[in-house]
């Protein structure tokens, strides 16, 4: 393997930090690094708010489910979408910037590629990460707390800090269920790969102290109520269209 792969190979979410900050220096060194990122058509549709006031990392802990690491973690991102400054250009140049689902994904990928190189940046340099969907708990509060424009969509915040733990490495499904040659498997094949993994994460689990508890078991109940089904009119009130 070369550094990058055994990098990427090394990731795990850190759930306990130490504190420390990350200093300036390298986090805008990571941030350089994750704006490198390909973008859709160049267009840019992400931001990142560093969020350093302890009152307002406070008030993202409550929204996020009481998830202290978001205040203890050192370093908290909230990664946005961002069509704000397509709004700005279009208002300048007199002409219209008509949002629709199109649009949104771009948001949605283009964040969502920027974030992952930053937290990889940010391990390469020998920190821990964490992605924080709790913040969707309650999107309307993350957008007063942030003071969010029209245009800015908040997806998930990033914790950035010093491991104040080593979690086991949690295995991934099997190549041959996410991996497909020309056409898509059989119903039959993708339930036995699931079946397998099902046993990896047994043995995860019980590494873990957790015998007994299987991923079959917890994707089975995963969706079966709609999660979080304040998304759409919160990202419709920022000025999304999601036609
Ligand atoms: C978008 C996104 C949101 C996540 N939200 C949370 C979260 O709110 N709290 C948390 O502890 N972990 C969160 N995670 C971490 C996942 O639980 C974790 O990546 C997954 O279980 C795989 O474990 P690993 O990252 O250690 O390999 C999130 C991950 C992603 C990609």
């Amino acid at each position: 393997m070369n550094p990058t792969l055994t990098q990427m190979h090394d990731h795990r979410s850190i759930r306990a930090y130490t504190g420390e900050v990350v200093p300036k220096s390298e986090l805008q060194a990571a941030f350089e690094a994750a704006q490198c990122a390909a973008t859709s058509a160049n267009v840019q549709v992400y931001s990142a708010i560093h969020v350093t006031d302890p009152d307002l990392l406070a008030k993202l802990v409550v929204i996020s489910g009481g998830q202290e690491k978001v205040a203890q973690c050192g370093t908290f991102l909230v990664i946005c979408g961002d069509m704000r400054r397509h709004h700005l250009l279009a208002q300048s140049a007199d002409c219209a910037c008509k949002e629709n689902l199109e649009s949104f994904l771009l948001c949605t990928v283009d964040a969502s590629l920027f974030a992952q190189n930053l937290a990889l940046a940010a391990e390469s340099l020998g920190w821990g990460t964490c992605f924080i969907g709790g913040i969707r708990n309650d999107l309307a509060a993350v957008g007063a707390v942030l003071n969010l424009p029209q245009g800015v969509y908040p997806f998930f915040g990033l914790c950035i800090g010093r491991a104040a733990e080593e979690p086991w490495k949690r295995p991934r499904l099997p190549q041959q269920a996410v991996l497909f040659e020309n056409e898509y498997p059989s119903d039959e094949s993708l339930l036995e790969l699931m079946s397998s993994y099902d046993d990896d994460m047994a043995g995860y689990y019980e590494k873990r102290g957790a015998t007994g508890r299987r991923w079959i078991g917890q994707m089975e109940q995963f969706f079966t109520t709609p999660r979080r089904t304040g998304d759409r009119s919160f990202y419709e009130s920022q000025g999304a269209s999601l036609e």
